[in-house]
């Protein structure tokens, strides 16, 4: 991918629906969970890039498969994740815990933790965008969640309500393209939801012209995402276990 602009937040697309996220600043990169090092590799030496810093949401291997090979090319390049997952992320540099400030580049970020996909999730959050950006990893998609394979109900729950709190502009920028499915889902539930029909339509539009379906919004997510609509703890996991089992 050669870019034609200085700055911006790009997708790559790999593996079967993985995203990585690349924010670029001048000649400035910063990476969001590599999947893979080669694609990331390419796409630095297209644009002649400096690698800044890989940020890390969690240990699975689709999100921390290429920073080891990354780190051997960049061994300078700022490894952020999780202070807990030191034995599952070890080659990280920078430990972040919940709530922590840290700067990236010239922008300030702050970590929220987001526990239920795994124990020790977190994500990236700054204002100090156009609007305000979220790295969310698996926690939240577009039109879904992430899978509770560490965490209860409960935390994951409550990780979606921390989501809801903040402003409504937010970009989100999740991990995976799982928007068609997860609206097929939510129509499947309720057929006649016009907002989730409409949103699909977008959806297929785009996946018709090759695009990504996300970044999604806040906004736009609290209208057609069954989970954050979710009224208690109770609705919240009756949709958990009814997605988990839905093909
Ligand atoms: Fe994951």
């Amino acid at each position: 991918m050669k870019l034609n602009k200085a700055r911006g937040i790009f997708g790559l697309p790999v593996l079967t629906d993985n995203i990585i996220w690349l924010w670029v600043e001048n000649n400035s990169l910063v990476v969001i969970d590599p999947a893979l090092s080669q694609p990331v590799k390419n796409f630095i030496k297209e644009n002649d890039l400096f690698l800044d810093s890989i940020l890390q949401t969690h240990h699975h291997y689709d999100h921390i498969g290429g920073t080891e090979d990354l780190i051997k090319e960049w061994p300078n390049v700022k490894v952020i994740a999780s202070i807990k997952e030191k034995k599952r992320i070890p080659f990280q540099n920078c430990s972040v815990k919940d709530n922590d400030q840290v700067k990236i580049l010239n922008k300030e970020f702050r970590i929220i933790e987001l526990k239920g996909h795994t124990s020790a999730h977190i994500s990236f959050f700054s204002k100090e965008f156009e609007s305000p950006i979220l790295f969310v990893g698996d926690t939240l998609f577009s039109g879904g969640c992430g899978r509770i394979f560490e965490g209860t109900n409960a935390q994951m729950y409550n990780s979606i309500k921390k989501i809801s709190n903040l402003p409504s502009d937010t970009k989100i920028y999740c991990a995976h393209e799982y928007t068609k499915s997860n609206l097929l889902w939510a129509l499947n539930l309720y057929p006649e939801d016009k907002l989730i029909q409409k949103k699909l339509l977008e959806v297929e539009k785009k996946i018709s012209l090759n695009q990504l379906t996300i970044p999604t919004t806040l906004k736009e997510e609290m209208d057609i995402n069954l989970f954050l609509k979710a009224k208690n703890l109770k609705e919240f996991s009756n949709l958990r276990a009814q997605k988990d089992t839905w093909t």
